[in-house]
């Protein structure tokens, strides 16, 4: 694991250009693993996101008698156990830092008829996990969490029968969970979301031979139950949201044009370019295409003058990882930028809403925090020394923003960058943003 005591510094001064590929997306590669695990057959996953969390998934599948092998050209390579095939681990399975990894977790072995405990880093433990386990219950699971948090043990037995489940929250987690309950469910699993979330389950599922019924706008989505999965072929695109430092940090700088290729731009997913573009960021998406069952584009970004917004509400649940970046793109923008719709934020790795105010505040920023968002009057970035709160993409926004920073910018606890983005600093380094280390 990282090293935890890790603190960046940046100086002033620099911008960025040229072209960068970012990492896979950590969405779709603790999917890969998961339904790899429990497909019948061999399933290879190319651009495998090896970040903490993702590679904390693995690890618990391996746990659980799954045979990884990696391919002479990096590709990963599962013996997937299928449907009741998993083994019960010995060890509590440690899920790291990741909320997907856990909740989707939770929904996995719900009906595989083993027992598990499942548990996390301390910022893992203290976030929500009834929101999952509650209808996982309905659906006959057993369950007991601690307090609601982690950790939980799971007992996988009786089988599990199908419900129709309506989210309190537009939470892929949740869906993903309940629909790779459903997978070992007696009947048909209908869940029903308030606005639309991510759906790589739902494509990936399909091309793994699951029949997934989507209503037209999106919102339900049904399987039958019990199905068996095929192990396939996946490829992972770039990571979205890890593009979306660069492209912010590219928007806001004052250097040339830079390039970000092979990004995935699920429509489900992508509302942090629409949010740019209404904030009047000038980029491009170029060679449009599919990888595997996902979209991806290279995506060209021109430095510019950016304005603040009020943010559509609508496109918060389409950018809920991105708000972060948002932020200190609203902190460089004139005028003002409003954030609201976003309560989800203060159940994330941290309270992103109030850490995030702090943090600009700390370099200068005038900002104020509302119950589900701030507001944000933007204009300049004085620098100063902000706290991360151990939340990986705090740090990797203030990082961004010492590109539009009067002074440097120090950044505390930044070892979590890991969990997401192993190799952001060479990254960074490689675009021409130069990022002081020091470990102890
Ligand atoms: C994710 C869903 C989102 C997101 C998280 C990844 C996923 O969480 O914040 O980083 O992979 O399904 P919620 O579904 O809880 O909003």
């Amino acid at each position: 694991m990282s090293t935890r005591v890790q603190s960046y510094r940046i100086e002033p001064g620099q911008s960025l250009g040229g072209e960068i590929r970012v990492p896979g997306d950590k969405s779709i590669s603790h999917r890969a693993v998961m339904l790899g695990g429990i497909a019948r057959g061999q399933t290879t996953i190319t651009g495998f996101l090896e970040s903490e969390d993702c590679l904390a998934t693995l690890k618990a599948f391996e746990q659980m008698g799954v045979a990884r092998r990696n391919s002479p050209r990096g590709e990963i390579i599962l013996d997937g156990l299928g449907m009741h095939g998993l083994k019960a681990p010995a060890v509590p399975l440690d899920l790291g830092n990741s909320g997907t990894g856990i909740r989707l977790m939770l929904g996995l072995l719900a009906g595989q008829g083993i027992e598990a405990t499942l548990t996390g880093d301390a910022s893992l433990r203290q976030r929500p996990m009834e929101r999952v386990a509650g209808p996982l219950r309905r659906m006959g699971a057993s369950i007991e969490t601690r307090d609601g948090k982690a950790p939980i043990r799971v007992h996988g037995r009786g089988p599990l029968h199908g419900v129709r489940y309506e989210l309190p929250v537009p939470s892929a987690q949740i869906k993903s969970a309940l629909l790779l309950a459903g997978l070992a469910a007696r009947g048909r699993t209908e869940i029903v979301s308030p606005a639309p979330t991510r759906d790589h389950t739902e494509r990936m599922l399909q091309t793994m031979g699951v029949a997934v019924e989507v209503s037209d706008d999106g919102l339900t989505v049904s399987i039958d139950g019990p199905v068996d999965l095929r192990g396939t072929d996946i490829r992972v695109p770039g990571d979205l949201s890890s593009a979306a430092f660069f492209i912010v940090g590219a928007s806001i700088g004052r250097g040339r044009e830079l390039v970000v290729r092979n990004v995935g731009v699920n429509p489900t997913r992508d509302g942090v370019l629409e949010i740019l573009r209404l904030m009047g960021a000038r980029f491009e998406l170029e060679n449009r295409g599919e990888l595997g069952a996902e979209p991806v584009a290279d995506i060209r970004i021109f430095p510019g003058m950016l304005r603040g917004i009020e943010i559509p509400e609508a496109l918060v649940p389409l950018a809920i990882d991105e708000i972060p970046i948002v932020c200190v793109a609203a902190a460089v923008a004139s005028g003002r930028t409003v954030v609201k719709g976003a309560a989800e934020l203060r159940v994330k790795e941290s309270d992103r809403i109030s850490v995030m105010a702090r943090a600009l505040g700390a370099v200068g920023v005038t900002v104020s925090e509302t119950a589900d968002g701030m507001i944000i009057d933007g204009g300049r970035i004085h620098g100063g020394a902000i706290e991360s709160c151990g939340d990986h993409r705090i740090a990797m926004s203030f990082a961004m923003a010492s590109l539009a920073s009067e002074r440097a910018i120090s950044i505390a606890d930044t070892g979590p960058v890991a969990t997401s983005f192993p190799g952001f600093v060479d990254a960074a380094g490689s675009v021409g943003l130069k990022i002081g280390v020091s470990s102890s």
